[in-house]
């Protein structure tokens, strides 16, 4: 008899601007394929050939809320339908740089949209899909605008002002009070030997539900 192929985990990484999630991408990667897990890797918006299209729109284009918000969920679905729910199938794991706790967080609270139109589109596009896990890095607004200058040219969301991001830091608050148990809330400003320490028990908790 043929055996069905366990579902892999859906992983994703939040956080503000400059709080240094992508960083611990290749450290996450590495240590599943260590361990024999495929890995897909992945970020929003974006992710396949039209979400980095409507990305490129999104990240440098002025437009209304709703269109950006629509258009960040218009990617999303493309996202998962063609990426994150094949890949979860078969049995690969998927790492996000950014999911729909983005939308509350940026929409929803940096541009004061509110929750109510997140939830819509969420139980819409994806109803039945949640990450299984959730870095939200974590890190003092003044650290994170520093370091986000020192890096590169920003964009549109980048070059916000501080209440915005402050609104954007509670919104993510938010969502973590209300699912603890999706979320893994790290302090970004430990080294990144001790992100990693913290990264390896929860990967490790996490491979031993399998
Ligand atoms: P980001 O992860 O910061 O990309 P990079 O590190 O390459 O700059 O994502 C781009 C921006 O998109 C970020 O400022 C947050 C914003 N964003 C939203 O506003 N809503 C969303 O739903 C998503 C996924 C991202």
């Amino acid at each position: 008899m043929q055996q069905s192929t366990q579902r892999g985990l859906f992983l994703t990484l939040e956080g503000v601007d400059g709080a240094g999630k992508s960083t611990h991408i290749p450290f996450i990667t590495q240590f599943l394929e260590q361990r024999s897990i495929e890995v897909v890797v992945s970020r929003e918006p974006g992710g396949t050939a039209l979400g980095e299209q409507l990305r490129q729109l999104l990240l440098h284009t002025p437009m209304h809320l709703k269109t950006e918000t629509l258009l960040m969920f218009a990617a999303r679905n493309e996202h998962i339908e063609q990426v994150i729910e094949p890949a979860l199938k078969a049995g690969k794991w998927v790492l996000c740089d950014r999911f729909t706790d983005a939308s509350f967080a940026y929409q929803g609270g940096g541009r004061q949209l509110g929750a109510e139109a997140i939830e819509c589109l969420e139980h819409w596009t994806h109803a039945q899909l949640q990450p299984n896990h959730t870095w939200l890095f974590d890190l003092d607004l003044a650290i994170a605008q520093q370091r986000l200058r020192q890096t590169r040219e920003m964009d549109r969301f980048e070059t916000e002002q501080a209440d915005f991001f402050q609104r954007t830091q509670h919104y993510y608050q938010l969502r973590v009070q209300q699912q603890p148990q999706r979320f893994s809330v790290i302090d970004s400003s430990q080294s990144i030997e001790a992100i990693q320490q913290e990264l390896t028990q929860q990967l490790t908790a996490l491979i031993s539900t399998r």
